[in-house]
């Protein structure tokens, strides 16, 4: 047999480097931050090893020991000292992210990423303003403390328009505390183009979007709801989140952010989707990223606990496959370890 193709000419160690195709460096990276308003003290977030809620007198320090790793961005996360219907606190000039922003921007160099949605600060748990249908179902979820409501039509519960102008003061608040960027991760129909109008009408033409274009309904999502606090108090979310069946609907959701002016376009969760991942590179030329959520960290770390997996090689290589399918920028939980080690 002749054999004249041998691909395996390329892979020793000499040159395997020098054909290397992808690499993940700690600028490609963003980091979590969780900062909590109900807490002085840092908390353990149990489901996500490593990582905690910290209290806005600790999130300069916090984004100190990112960066020290070599990591430069981060996304923060909120979780207020109080909630309502309507979740005003996601824009007060004294809310949480405002106040961590704040002190993040001026104390240290990082970017700063703020997401912008209401789940954590309404009491609903919902990512914008109740209908009036899904109102007397939460009433109803208060008085009996539990609900039929699987068979309810789910399109009713969150009133899309209304929502709009919340997320919109929402921006502009966390860009007038110094935000870098911003992050709206509703899924509502229509919020880069409000969120881009109230960030102009303020001033603050020059803040990017970075939008969760195409946000699945996912179940990955679990410990990030016990981390933020964010989970819904009835129903779900599949009437504005994505059917994770869907691939052609993302390219119309995709489509729609780059209209409204998104910058950034994001992809979320990423490893189970990276097939979504990997057409939105091939049809935008936008920056992509793409969120290896909570879910996906949580679920390396508990096999590595049983010692099912190495940790270290399938965190680098869950990254490497998220930038090999065309991401630029990965928000992950694993931002720090890898950072360390690169
Ligand atoms: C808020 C938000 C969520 C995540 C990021 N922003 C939760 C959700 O949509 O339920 C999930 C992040 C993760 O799981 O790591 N809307």
């Amino acid at each position: 047999m002749e054999l004249t193709r041998r691909p395996r000419r390329l892979r020793t160690d000499g040159i395997r480097p020098l054909v290397r195709e992808t690499e993940v460096t700690a600028a490609d990276l963003i980091a979590p931050v969780f900062v909590d308003a109900t807490t002085d003290e840092r908390q353990p977030i149990e489901s996500m090893p490593g990582h905690e809620r910290v209290p806005v007198e600790e999130a300069v320090a916090r984004v100190e020991e990112i960066r020290e790793t070599g990591v430069e961005a981060v996304i923060v996360f909120g979780i207020p000292d109080s909630k309502d219907d309507r979740g005003t606190r996601a824009w007060a000039d004294d809310g949480v992210v405002q106040e961590a922003t704040r002190r993040i921007t001026d104390e240290t160099d990082a970017y700063v990423i703020t997401d912008v949605c209401l789940c954590e600060y309404t009491s609903h748990g919902h990512c914008g303003v109740l209908t009036s249908d899904a109102s007397e179902r939460l009433e109803a979820v208060r008085s009996s403390g539990t609900i039929e409501h699987d068979d309810e039509d789910p399109a009713l519960t969150v009133e899309n328009d209304d929502t709009l102008d919340l997320l919109g003061k929402i921006a502009t608040s966390h860009a007038a505390a110094g935000a870098d960027m911003v992050a709206p991760s509703g899924m509502i129909d229509g919020m880069v183009g409000a969120i881009r109008e109230s960030l102009d009408a303020a001033g603050h033409e020059n803040v990017p979007i970075m939008s969760y274009a195409a946000k699945y309904e996912s179940a990955f999502y679990g410990p990030f709801r016990d981390a933020a606090d964010g989970a819904p108090s009835f129903g779900d979310r599949r009437h504005y989140q994505m059917d994770p069946a869907n691939a052609r609907e993302a390219t119309r959701e995709v489509t729609l952010d780059v209209e409204q002016g998104a910058d950034v376009l994001m992809i979320k969760p990423a490893l189970p989707y990276l097939d979504v991942v990997s057409t939105v590179r091939q049809e935008y030329d936008h920056p992509v990223a793409a969120y290896n959520v909570s879910g996906e960290y949580a679920m390396l770390h508990a096999a590595a606990d049983r010692g099912w997996l190495d940790l270290e090689a399938v965190a680098y290589e869950s990254l490497l496959s998220i930038k090999r399918a065309g991401a630029d920028l990965i928000l992950t939980y694993f931002a720090e370890d890898v950072a360390r080690r690169l």
